[in-house]
């Protein structure tokens, strides 16, 4: 039987996505039109916030966040969350509003909810999993990534950074996100490990992943450095064992 999910909110983060944000929109409403969405801009200098703001006065679905500067990729999800948990969503999904991530593929995503998950991952590094045009320095980053994040930390997901996912309002009123430090591309790492520890359930779906045709990617040396430093200390201080205990405890 299947659970109840409620009304989807899609967050959508940008910074400078200028060309992009009109795309994604626009496939995002014809692949599942009962969605509601966030932009979620931080003051792009290129303008997207104005075509935010014109694709919101055009359609009762579309809702925009300004933010006040660039703060990254894990702030502007946590204020999206709380803007949607306020809103009283049932489930708030994680996109990239550069076409990295497929919406035909939002279905699937929120399928496996439906079937019982709490958190859906979309998985490049799952059989069925892909990458279309990444370079090869990027693709050993994220599967090295991956396999130093299950090494420190125990975590049983093959792609715990990926930006694809769903979660059910309950599992992120269950995390504390006021406790949320990550800035970057960690704060994914970050979420399904206080998904885990909270004893949710997290599914992994595998999707396309296709590398961005307009634009550049934001992903930085510091972004990498606040990964390696925080996943490394969560591993030190003891979060994976609380991991291990739960899992024990389910035995
Ligand atoms: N509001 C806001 N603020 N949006 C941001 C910021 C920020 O500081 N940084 C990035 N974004 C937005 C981008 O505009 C885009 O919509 C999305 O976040 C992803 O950024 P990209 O720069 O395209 O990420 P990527 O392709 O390098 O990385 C992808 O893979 C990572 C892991 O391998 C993303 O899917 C990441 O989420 C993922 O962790
Ligand atoms: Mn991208």
């Amino acid at each position: 039987m299947g659970r109840m999910l409620g009304r989807v909110l899609v967050i959508v983060p940008t910074y400078n996505e200028r060309e992009n944000l009109p795309l994604i929109t626009r496939r995002l409403r014809e692949a599942v039109p009962e969605a509601h969405l966030l932009i979620a801009d931080d003051d792009s200098p290129d303008g997207t916030g104005a075509i935010a703001d014109e694709l919101a006065a055009g359609d009762d679905h579309v809702h925009v966040l300004h933010r006040p500067a660039k703060q990254g990729l894990g702030a502007a999800y946590i204020a999206g969350f709380r803007w949607g948990l306020e809103e009283g969503f049932g489930v708030l999904v994680e996109i990239d509003a550069d076409g990295s991530h497929q919406p035909e593929e939002l279905p699937k995503l929120l399928d496996a909810l439906a079937k019982g998950a709490d958190l859906a991952i979309g998985s490049r590094w799952v059989p069925g999993g892909k990458v279309v045009n990444w370079p090869a320095s990027r693709e050993f980053l994220s599967r090295g990534a991956n396999i130093y994040t299950r090494l420190v930390l125990g975590l049983p997901v093959r792609d715990a950074t990926a930006g694809f996912r769903a979660y059910r309002a309950s599992a992120l009123e269950k995390i504390n996100l006021d406790d949320v430090e990550s800035r970057g591309y960690c704060f994914q790492v970050d979420l399904t490990l206080r998904t885990a520890i909270g004893g949710m359930r997290v599914r992994e779906v595998p999707i396309t992943f296709v590398e961005r045709t307009v634009g550049a990617s934001k992903m930085s040396r510091g972004i990498v450095i606040e990964a390696l430093w925080r996943v490394t200390v969560w591993g030190v201080t003891g979060l994976p064992a609380r991991l291990r205990r739960r899992r024990a405890r389910r035995r």
